[in-house]
Formats: C-alpha cells, sequence, structure tokens
C-alpha cells in the first residue's frame, strides 16, 4: 500500500507540474482529494491493515494530502497571476491616441425650415394645431365649402381609401377641426404644420409634402390684419429687402383669396430660369374666411371674421437654399444633406 501510495503522490505530483489554467487544475483537486478522489479511496482501504500498519499508513495518507494541497494552492496563485497579467496586456490603453470624432447627426433642411416658421408664428402668438392625416372627405373638402361635385376637387386629387375617407390633400381640414372643437365664435389663432398627399411627381411636386396652414379668427379681423401678418413673416422668413405682392386669386374656402408673391431670390426680380422672367415667386395661398365655412363650423359671420393662409414648407426651403429638385429632401444621400 506504501508502494501505491508514493506512485499516487509522484503521479500527481508530475500532473500538477504540467496544468496550464484554472479550470484543468480544478479538475485535478477532484480527481486526488474529491470525494471519490484517489486518495480518499486509499483511506478507505485503510480498514484491511493490521492495527499496528494503521497509524502509520494513515499518517503517511495525511501528508501526501497535506503536499497537494500546498501544491495546488501554489500552483493556483501561479495561473491566477498569468491570466492576471494576459488581460492587463490585452487590455492595455494608448492614452496619446488621438481621440475617435463621434459622427454627430443634425436637423434635416426641412425640419430647419419649419422650424424657422414655427418660431416666427408662435412669437406672433399662434399656437400649433394638428389633425390626423388620414382624413375625413368631410374635412378636407365639404366643410371648406368644396361640395362633392366641385371643380375645385380636381386640382386636388389624393389618394383615396374609401368613397369618404382619404389621404389629406392640404391642411386647412385643421381649419375646420379648429373651429369645430372651439367654443361658440371663440377667438382662434393656430398654425397646423404637417404631411399632406397629392397625385403629383416631378422635380417639384412628391406625392408627400409638408404645408403649414393658418387662421385667425376674432371680432374684427381685417384682410389688413392678413397682409401684415404675412407681410411680416416674409420679412423674417426671407430678409426685409424681399419684396411682397398680393394678387387676386380664388380658394372656394376663402372670399377675397389672394395669392403671394415675393421678388425672386434668385435674381432679386430681375427675372430668371426661377422666376421664368417674371422676376415673382408664389409662396403661398391666403384670403379671409368665406362666411360659409365660418357657418358650417358654427361661427357666425356677423359676429366675427377671419383669415387663412396656406404654404408649402419643400418651396420655402427650395428658395432659401437655392435647391432645384425636390426630391433630393427625400433621397437621404449624406453628400446633400451635410451641406446644411
Ligand atoms: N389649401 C390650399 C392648397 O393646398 C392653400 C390655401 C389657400 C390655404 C388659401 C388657405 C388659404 O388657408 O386661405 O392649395
Amino acid at each position: 500500500m506504501e508502494q501505491q501510495l508514493k506512485e499516487l503522490r509522484q503521479h500527481a505530483a508530475e500532473e500538477l507540474l504540467h496544468v496550464a489554467t484554472v479550470d484543468k487544475l480544478n479538475e485535478l483537486r477532484v480527481k486526488y482529494l474529491g470525494k471519490k478522489g484517489s486518495l480518499t479511496s486509499v483511506l478507505r482501504g485503510l480498514g484491511s491493515l493490521t492495527p499496528e500498519e494503521r497509524p502509520r499508513v494513515g499518517q503517511v495518507v495525511n501528508e501526501i494530502r497535506t503536499e497537494l494541497e500546498q501544491l495546488i494552492d501554489l500552483k493556483n496563485n501561479e495561473l491566477k497571476q498569468a491570466e492576471l497579467s494576459l488581460r492587463l496586456a490585452s487590455e492595455k490603453i494608448d492614452v496619446t491616441l488621438p481621440g475617435r470624432k463621434e459622427n454627430l447627426g443634425h436637423k434635416h433642411p426641412l425640419t430647419i425650415t419649419l422650424d424657422r416658421i414655427k418660431s416666427i408664428f408662435m412669437q406672433l402668438g399662434f399656437e400649433i394645431a394638428e389633425g390626423p392625416e388620414v382624413e375625413k372627405d368631410y374635412y378636407n373638402f365639404e366643410a371648406l365649402n368644396l361640395p362633392k361635385d366641385h371643380p375645385a376637387r380636381d386640382m386636388q386629387d389624393s389618394f383615396y381609401i374609401t368613397d369618404e375617407i382619404l389621404l389629406r390633400t392640404h391642411t386647412s381640414p385643421v381649419q375646420v377641426r379648429t373651429m369645430q372643437n372651439a367654443k361658440p365664435n371663440q377667438p382662434i389663432r393656430i398654425i397646423a404644420p404637417g404631411k399632406v398627399y397629392r397625385r403629383d411627381y416631378d422635380a417639384t411636386h412628391s406625392p408627400m409634402f409638408h404645408q403649414v396652414e393658418g387662421l385667425v379668427i376674432g371680432k374684427g379681423i381685417s384682410f389688413a390684419d392678413l397682409k401684415g401678418t404675412l407681410e411680416l413673416f416674409i420679412h423674417q422668413m426671407f430678409g426685409d429687402n424681399v419684396g411682397v405682392r398680393f394678387r387676386p386669386s380664388f380658394f372656394p374656402f376663402t372670399e377675397p383669396s389672394a395669392e403671394v408673391d415675393i421678388s425672386c431670390v434668385m435674381c432679386s426680380g430681375k427675372g430668371c430660369r426661377v422666376c421664368k422672367g417674371t422676376g415673382w415667386l408664389e409662396i403661398l395661398g391666403s384670403g379671409m374666411v368665406h362666411p360659409r365655412v365660418l357657418e358650417m363650423s358654427n361661427y357666425d359671420p356677423s359676429q366675427v371674421s377671419g383669415f387663412a393662409f396656406g404654404m408649402g414648407v419643400e418651396r420655402i426651403a427650395m428658395l432659401i437654399y437655392g435647391i432645384d429638385d425636390l426630391r433630393l429632401f427625400y433621397d437621404n444621400d449624406l453628400r446633400f444633406l451635410r451641406q446644411f
């Protein structure tokens, strides 16, 4: 038995010498010292020895156990140290390297333009109103004095979902929704920015684009208020030197109606390709809210009056930045977007 123990000790020492990882070391610990380990099973065999032999052999077993435990502890420290050095070496950082620059994004040119429009009107005390993009025919046309057979509907032929539901063709339905949510003859001063949809597609039209609607209602609101408000807006948006012109026009929901032009920002009014030689650019539609539109939304035209306007955000952004194809806004090409 003593011989057997000697061999076991020899064997264990040799194996320990070659072990390379903490995991393997733990396996060895179990193999020799564990409950079912080699040394433990020798210890169980002690019963078969004579009473004289027993204490001596028992002592040898204990010596070997202590020795192996020490060896294992030693090896354990050694391996842990090695693993730590390896990790430290691999995680070393060079603090003298220049930092990596974060690629920060920025606002889209349409958002920049929309933010400027909103900020100008908010300084004038306007509030922001919103409405759904999937709209009822009633709000989009009917309540704006565009009955079912009205020829002006053809100008805005849109995407119908059912006979009575469509993607809104303009932000004007928000006028109706705002009036119908208000108390009788309650004053209103809102702008309504948002997406609108039409069956158009070329360099200056997209099936989805953005508009900003405006509506002011109150006692004694006149065409002078409309002119003053829009002139102030245009001068803040395009600069004090830009010329403003009101041109008679027709919209079913306003009477009288006016289209508003600014002197061409490309040629300062001399006439060029962008303004088609006229020196003027149309930028918005406007007018005094039609009495029928007021009536249909429970406002009394003998008590209050109002003005409204609507403009295209893409068109304004194109004029400010000198962009000649509206589709560039939606291509998500960084070579374009990085310029703003
Ligand atoms: N809704 C019109 C359009 O999309 C624009 C417009 C014209 C809005 C005159 C108005 C307005 O509020 O008074 O063509």
